[in-house]
């Protein structure tokens, strides 16, 4: 059970604080991990509200399965009105949680938690604000009265605007206060990467190039630009909205050496040296190593993205980006890392998929079936979602004479567990942030060499003018990308 602690959430009206983070919180109180007599979430944003009125409004969000909890955590939840960026308004806020944590102990006992559910250009003036104010100073390693910031994506739209951000943060901040939240290293799939890998003897020895021929990383979306999300996009694309942040985080978790325990230190540490690895493409290079593409009307969807509320009838931003991406070390050298994300494709999926090598003999000896000839023996799929488990292939002779093979699986699924409920990505991550855990948070290192990553790609573009693929809505995005697999066996899987 984590300390007495308030959550101060700063966008209390909004979408994320309604369907993610007050959902989260009750999660964490439904499991016990949070008692209602050592919590309040404390929300504040511009219009004007009562407490009462704001929990009546977030009383529409509970999802059923925590409906039971929610009576008991209901009095935890507060409401101040104020403008983040002003002061004045932060100056009765503070009073307000002050006086709040009378019954917890007093503000030296409390620890604090500051989540910026707000717009980005927001992060760094409320920041400003709150430590102008002394709201954020607590001695290094407190075990009380600590106060930490949750910073929301996207941090930064490239590397000069990432990097002004860390130093406005750190002109307030310490760097272990600052937690830059990636949902998706929430996921418990995602944290099962580092069990699977590290926490097992049989895997690690064949993870290098020696014996795995090419890793893919898919983020693959059926949704469009639904509801209002057309004029965000528009101006993000798939580049900046998924690789940088979701299908690099993926990445690093598959790439990295072993680290030395599971403190932030020594995983982020290892993180941040494969996000340093990574090829700088020269504008030459993204020509053959990336390929964009946007979604034309389809069989998912009957307007193309250029039709979509909120975006420019001559856009040119990327719904898909698939690249083959390089790591250069002595573990990676050589084998190609292919991505791709996309919006409106033919199916939802996220997963890994590492291909091995071939054994360097074919004792059949001969002509074999092409059918076979396709067969690549040994692959391991790590699922992420919306399938949670993990196939190891393998071949198998088929039964009756003769030496015919057919592929074999071994598998394993999150939900043979027994567990009712995957927790979400959220009630992980602001439990560990509470507890002080910045292990799945991002570093400023980590974050910053990403944005290098993507940047070199956005230069390329830039520079060269490659073409914009256009795939139609449903399909499995431009059939350009199969070019990437030149040299591999394989394509997409
Ligand atoms: N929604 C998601 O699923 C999601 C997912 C990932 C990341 N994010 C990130 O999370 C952040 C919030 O997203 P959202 O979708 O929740 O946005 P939103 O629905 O537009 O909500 C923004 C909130 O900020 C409040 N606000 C604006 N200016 C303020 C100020 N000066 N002081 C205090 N409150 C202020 C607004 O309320 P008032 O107008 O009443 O002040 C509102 O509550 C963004 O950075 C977004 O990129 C969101």
């Amino acid at each position: 059970m984590a300390n007495p602690a308030q959550i101060v959430i700063f966008g209390a009206s909004g979408d994320l604080t309604a369907r993610k983070l007050i959902p989260a919180l009750l999660g964490n109180v439904a499991v016990g991990a949070l008692s209602p007599d050592a919590v309040q979430v404390i929300g504040v944003s511009r219009s004007a509200r009562t407490s009462e009125q704001w929990r009546e409004d977030l009383a529409a969000w509970v999802p059923v399965e925590l409906a039971e909890a929610w009576p008991s955590f209901v009095p935890c939840l507060h409401y101040v009105t104020a403008d983040a960026s002003v002061p004045e308004q932060l100056e009765r806020l503070h009073q307000e949680l002050d006086r709040l944590a009378e019954p917890m102990g007093g503000e030296s006992k409390v620890g604090r938690l500051f989540y910026l559910a707000l717009a980005p250009e927001l992060f760094g003036p409320v920041v400003g604000c709150l430590a102008g104010r002394g709201m954020t100073e607590c001695p290094v390693d407190a075990a009380d009265g600590w106060r930490r910031v949750v910073i929301e994506k996207p941090f930064g739209v490239d590397l000069p605007s990432a990097q002004a951000l860390n130093r406005e943060l750190l002109r307030w901040l310490r760097e272990e206060q600052i937690y830059r939240i990636d949902h998706y290293l929430g996921k418990e799939t995602v944290q099962n990467l580092l069990t699977l890998r590290f926490q097992n003897a049989i895997f690690e020895p064949l993870w290098n190039r020696n014996h795995v021929e090419s890793v893919e990383i898919s983020v693959l979306e059926t949704v469009a630009m639904e509801g209002r999300r057309g004029a965000y996009y528009d101006g993000a694309g798939a580049l900046r909205d998924m690789v940088q942040n979701h299908l690099m985080q993926i990445l690093a978790l598959v790439a990295m050496e072993p680290p030395g325990s599971l403190s932030a230190a020594a995983v982020r540490g290892e993180k941040i040296k494969v996000v340093g690895s990574l090829r700088r493409f020269t504008p030459k290079e993204v020509a053959t190593h990336v390929v964009r593409g946007q979604y034309v009307a389809g069989p998912s969807r009957d307007q193309a993205y250029r039709q979509e509320i909120g975006v420019a009838p001559r856009s040119r931003t990327e719904t898909y980006v698939a690249a083959r991406v390089l790591v250069d070390n002595w573990r990676w050298s050589g084998v190609p890392f292919l991505l791709r994300t996309g919006k409106a494709l033919h199916r939802a999926s996220t997963e890994v998929l590492l291909r091995f090598r071939t054994p360097p003999v074919d004792l059949l000896n001969g002509p074999v079936s092409p059918d076979v000839c396709r067969l690549r023996p040994n692959t391991l799929r790590i699922l992420i979602q919306p399938e949670e488990g993990v196939r190891l292939s393998f071949l198998v002779k088929e039964p009756g004479a003769g030496m015919r093979m057919r592929s074999s699986e071994l598998g394993f699924d999150y939900g043979d567990l027994g567990s009712d409920r995957t927790p979400p990505a959220y009630q992980r991550l602001l439990l560990d942030a509470i507890e002080g855990n910045a292990t799945l948070f991002i570093h400023k290192d980590e974050v910053e060499g990403s944005w290098a990553f993507a940047d070199a790609i956005r230069a390329g573009w830039e520079e060269a003018d490659p073409p914009v693929h256009r795939y139609p809505a449903g399909s499995h995005g431009p059939e350009a990308a199969d070019a990437l697999w030149h040299g591999c066996e394989g394509g997409w899987s």
